[in-house]
């Protein structure tokens, strides 16, 4: 008998050790069985949202969860009608990549209604009492896009192109990158040209507008601070077609494929590389615990959304230029040999 005590005690350390270390054993499937998660997601139309969706989807499978996962295709009333779908079917917690983040606190209305927490992944749900935000540290990336330009040009006419207006993120990435820009700004070395969003961070839009800009200024725009890869990729097709991609640096945030590309060829003179497993995994991870009711003790910081104070993780965003690009690679993002092929 004493023997089966000691068999027992010593098999709820061991699987006590494997739960507290995170690792990826089998016996943690005990940790989160039976909790359906739902993952709403605003579109698959940028290249990162896959990887966030994939990585979220295993480490919540390794934790034993159920995932329902719907993507809105852009569509902010129809992301609406999912999430309360998925609350209908049962689900313990909501996990809310939101097309618009004020939009989207109707989401968290009726989630808590039926007793259901939300967490706003990557961007923030505004004017809501959204359970748990994890996200980058969105200004400090606005900064290391705008700083590094600066470096490379401090001095003269800069074209700030921003994210798509109804997603917070845009917001805070340009408050980052007038942080970097404003001493340069007051000094009147850099002047600003022109300050435009790019509607749902959609590459046309960025293409379409950079050209206007172009024409309405004789081509005289010497640095673009472009606040993703899709709109970067954008600017430098209207920069190409004036013969001036390369001339004049374009910032961007993603690490996309692409963008990887265009940094090696010189077209785009950085990104900023946020490590997407690190999200995707602390995310899966918050959302057993608030669907357990367990305290998320890696939230030690809070973010407004101007209705209150949200509990937060905030990762931090690596400037990545040609000269340390590998690091994407050693990170496992990026193959080398898709970075480094011809196109
Ligand atoms: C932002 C996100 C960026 C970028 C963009 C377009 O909210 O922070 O990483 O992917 O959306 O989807």
């Amino acid at each position: 008998m004493i023997g089966k005590i000691r068999i027992f005690f010593a098999a709820v350390f061991f699987m006590a050790g494997f739960m507290s270390y995170g690792g990826e054993n089998e016996r943690q499937q005990t940790v989160g069985d039976g909790i359906k998660i739902g993952l709403s997601m605003d579109s698959l139309r940028v290249e990162r949202w896959r990887k966030d969706r994939d990585i979220f989807m295993k480490r919540a499978k390794v934790l034993g969860a159920e995932v329902i996962v719907q993507h809105a295709d852009g569509d902010a009333r129809r992301q609406n009608e999912q999430a309360e779908n998925m609350i209908t079917q049962g689900v313990d917690v909501l996990v809310v990549i939101p097309k618009d983040g004020v939009a989207a606190a109707q989401i968290v209305e009726i989630a808590h209604k039926e007793g259901v927490k939300v967490l706003a992944y990557d961007r923030l749900i505004m004017k809501s009492d959204v359970d748990l935000y994890i996200s980058f540290d969105n200004e400090q990336v606005g900064y290391l896009q705008a700083e590094y330009i600066a470096r490379k040009i401090p001095k003269g006419n800069y074209f700030l192109l921003g994210g798509a207006p109804t997603d917070n993120n845009a917001h805070l990435l340009r408050k980052g990158q007038m942080r970097a820009l404003q001493p340069l700004i007051d000094r009147g070395e850099i002047r600003v040209v022109a300050k435009q969003w790019a509607i749902d961070w959609d590459a046309r839009d960025a293409l379409k507008k950079t050209e206007q800009v172009l024409t309405r200024h004789d081509n005289r725009i010497d640095a673009v601070v472009a606040s993703n890869d899709g709109t970067a990729g954008g600017v430098i097709q209207a920069l190409d077609a004036q013969k001036l991609a390369g001339k004049v640096p374009v910032s961007g945030q993603d690490a996309e494929k692409a963008a990887c590309q265009r940094i090696l060829a010189g077209t785009q003179a950085m990104t900023v590389y946020k490590p997407i497993h690190l999200i995707a995994i602390t995310a899966a991870e918050a959302a057993v615990a608030l669907a357990k009711g367990d305290a998320i003790p890696q939230a030690t910081q809070t973010v407004n959304n101007d209705k209150t104070e949200v509990p937060a993780i905030l990762l931090t965003p690596i400037q990545v230029d040609k000269d340390n690009l590998d690091v994407v690679i050693d990170d496992g993002f990026h193959k080398r040999e898709d970075i480094y092929k011809k196109k």
